[in-house]
């Protein structure tokens, strides 16, 4: 029998190309004769039954904008079998046949969940952090790369001008994808990630190398929940003797205009997704791997070599 109505929630942390997800999620759909609930505020929307109806006109020109329309939020309920049971109860009397969740990956363990009690439910990667192993990119984690980056330049500015050294903290969560390519990018000369975690000593003998080179200005890249960055600066001031700066970039690495590749992955992905629902698959990620769209089961998504290996062993080559 032909599906008629589907769901969208975005989930966790917004992402820049969420709207471009949700707008190809729609697009399709509408493309094969499928109506489109926008379920707000994530798995809270979907317990309280939070809907609006999303046809071509709710979404178009939301493409390029950064956040997401349906707004997003943390949902503890959901953590609870409880409150999973109350958001099937919502889809039945929606009569949702197919859900796409974009989110990260705790929103893929909720779905992965929600999947386990008969909702066909297809994942989208939406997340800054880049932290699932199964796609080379998530939706927005480009976007913010260029941020950072951005940021890292103009800081660079003032880095050289008065030569010296600044610790940048990203963010990534447990991941230090964000701090990996922008260091691959030329963003920085030193790098500690939770995957290669530097100690103090090492951070100073690096830093001091560099000095010694003649190399008076640094940018030291790490990932957030790593350290406390202020303190982190002032150990390496006491022990080598030199005025370190320190910035946390924060939220203003979440928002923006997404950049085009986030736009075209999103749209590329959303589309897969409807497909995926209408063949009646009940429990797939969508992601990107050698240029190529892919799905994969939800409880694979972690199972996989995400091959960062080969990029730490460029950049040090690079740094
Ligand atoms: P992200 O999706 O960006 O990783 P979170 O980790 O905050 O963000 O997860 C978003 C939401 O997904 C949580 O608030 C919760 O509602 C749901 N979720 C996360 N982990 C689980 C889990 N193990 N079981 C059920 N739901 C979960
Ligand atoms: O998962 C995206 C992310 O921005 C992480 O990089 C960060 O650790 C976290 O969300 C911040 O979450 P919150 O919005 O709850 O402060």
């Amino acid at each position: 029998m032909r599906m008629k109505r589907l769901g969208v929630l975005t989930s966790g942390g917004d992402s820049p190309g969420m709207n471009a997800a949700i707008r190809a999620v729609v697009k399709s759909a509408n493309h094969y004769g499928i109506e489109v609930l926008g379920i707000k505020h994530g798995y809270t929307g979907l317990i309280k039954g939070e809907v609006i109806p999303l046809g071509d006109h709710e979404v178009d020109r939301i493409a390029e904008n950064g956040g997401t329309i349906l707004k997003t939020a943390r949902c503890p309920e959901f953590m609870e079998e409880q409150g999973r049971q109350m958001a099937v109860e919502t889809i039945k009397k929606l009569g949702v046949e197919g859900l796409v969740v974009i989110g990260g990956d705790g929103s893929f363990n909720g779905a992965e969940k929600l999947s386990e009690l008969g909702v066909n439910v297809v994942g989208l990667p939406g997340t800054i952090d880049n932290d699932l192993a199964y796609t080379e990119y998530s939706i927005g984690f480009d976007t913010t790369l260029n941020t950072v980056m951005d940021c890292i330049g103009k800081i660079k500015d003032t880095d050289s001008s008065h030569e010296k050294t600044t610790i940048v903290e990203v963010m990534g969560r447990y991941c230090g994808d964000l701090a990996l390519y922008s260091a691959l990018a030329g963003g920085g000369e030193i790098i500690s990630t939770p995957e290669r975690k530097l100690d103090l000593d090492t951070i100073c003998s690096k830093l001091q190398d560099n000095i010694n080179k003649g190399k008076l200005d640094n940018i030291i890249i790490i990932t957030e929940r790593m350290y406390d960055i202020e303190k982190l600066g002032k150990c390496i001031q006491e022990k080598l003797n030199i005025t370190i700066r320190s910035t946390v970039l924060g939220y203003i690495q979440r928002g923006g205009e997404p950049s085009v590749f986030d736009r075209i992955l999103a749209s590329k992905m959303g589309v897969r997704a409807v497909e995926l629902l209408i063949l009646g698959e009940r429990c797939r990620a969508v992601g990107i791997r050698n240029n190529k769209i892919i799905d994969v089961d939800f409880r694979k998504v972690n199972c996989v070599d995400s091959g960062k290996d080969k990029e730490y062993d460029l950049l040090n080559q690079l740094l």
